[in-house]
C-alpha cells in the first residue's frame, strides 16, 4: 500500500542537535508487566504507556530530535485478547480526538505507517484528518506505526514492484536499494539512526526492517511507562558516544 506523503524531510534533518540522532524510534515495550505488577488490568498499563510516550514526544522537542517513529500497535499485536486490542484502539481514538490541537501548537506533523485499511473507519477518517491538518508543519515529525510490520510492508513494497513489473512498466534488472525503500510506506523518511527498546527485551519485533540496516540501538530495563525523558537524555548521550561507520573504515587516509 502505497501512501500519500510528499515531504522533503531536509528541513527537518537540519534541526537535529549536533551529532544527535535526527530520527529516533521507539519501541514501548512492557506495558503489560507494568501493570501486572501492580495488580492492574493491562488497558491500564497501555494508558500508563501513553503518558510515558506524551513525556517523551515532548522530551524530544527539548531535545533536539525531529523525527520519532513510535511502535504503538504490532500487525501481530491483532492477536492479543479482543479486549486488549478494543483498549488500545480506545486510546487510539482518545489521544488523536483529545491532542491532536498539539501537534498544531509544536508545529509537529503527524503521519502513520502501516496497513491502516485494518483499523476501524472511526481511527482511519481521525488519522486521515491529523495528516490533514498537520501538512505544512515543519519543525518535528511524529510517525504512528499502526497496524505495523516490518515484513508486511516490505511484503507490500514487493507487490507493488510486482505489479509495475507485470504491467510491463518496471524492468526487474532497474530494482536497487534506492527503488525499494521509496516503496515502503514513507519512503521519502529518513532511516532511524537510534533504536531504543524497553523492557529488557533485545530484539526488533519486525519493527522497521529494511530501514534498521545501520541504526544504532539501545536497550533500557526499564518498562516503557517508567521509560522518563531523563532516561531519554541518557540514550542521546550515549548515542552520541557511538562509532558510526556504516561498514566503511574509520579513518580511510
Ligand atoms: C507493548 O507492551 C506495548 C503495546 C503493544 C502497546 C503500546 C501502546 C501504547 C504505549 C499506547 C500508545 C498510544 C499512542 C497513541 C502512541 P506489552 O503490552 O507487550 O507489554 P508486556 O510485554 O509487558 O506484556
Amino acid at each position: 500500500m502505497e501512501q500519500d506523503v510528499d515531504l522533503s524531510f531536509e528541513a527537518l534533518l537540519t534541526r537535529a542537535g549536533q551529532a544527535n540522532p535526527a530520527h529516533v524510534g521507539l519501541i514501548m515495550d512492557g506495558n503489560g508487566r507494568w501493570a501486572q505488577a501492580r495488580g492492574l488490568s493491562r488497558a491500564a498499563g497501555h494508558e500508563a504507556g501513553l503518558k510515558a510516550f506524551r513525556a517523551i514526544l515532548n522530551a524530544s522537542a527539548t531535545f533536539g530530535v525531529p523525527i520519532l517513529t513510535v511502535y504503538a500497535f504490532s500487525s501481530e499485536n491483532w492477536q492479543r485478547p479482543a479486549q486488549e486490542v478494543q483498549a488500545i484502539m480506545a486510546l487510539f481514538v482518545d489521544y488523536l480526538q483529545d491532542y491532536r490541537h498539539e501537534f498544531l501548537e509544536q508545529d509537529c506533523r503527524f503521519v502513520v505507517t502501516g496497513r491502516r485499511e485494518n483499523l476501524a473507519p472511526q481511527i482511519q477518517d481521525l488519522i486521515a484528518l491529523a495528516e490533514q491538518e498537520t501538512r505544512h508543519c515543519k519543525s518535528r515529525l511524529l510517525n504512528l506505526a499502526v497496524s505495523y510490520g516490518g515484513r508486511q510492508e516490505l511484503t507490500d513494497a514487493m507487490r507493488a514492484l510486482g505489479r509495475k513489473i507485470a504491467a510491463g512498466d518496471l524492468d526487474p534488472e532497474a530494482i536497487d536499494v534506492a527503488m525499494i525503500s521509496e516503496n515502503l510506506y514513507l519512503g521519502a523518511l529518513p532511516d532511524p539512526d537510534l533504536i531504543i527498546r524497553t523492557s529488557g527485551e533485545h530484539r526488533l519485533s519486525g519493527f522497521l526492517l529494511w530501514q534498521s540496516a545501520y541504526s544504532e540501538f539501545l536497550f533500557h530495563d526499564a518498562l516503557w511507562p517508567d521509560f522518563t525523558p531523563p532516561m531519554f537524555h541518557d540514550s542521546l548521550e550515549q548515542y552520541r558516544g557511538r562509532d558510526r561507520r556504516f561498514g566503511q573504515v574509520a579513518d580511510a587516509s
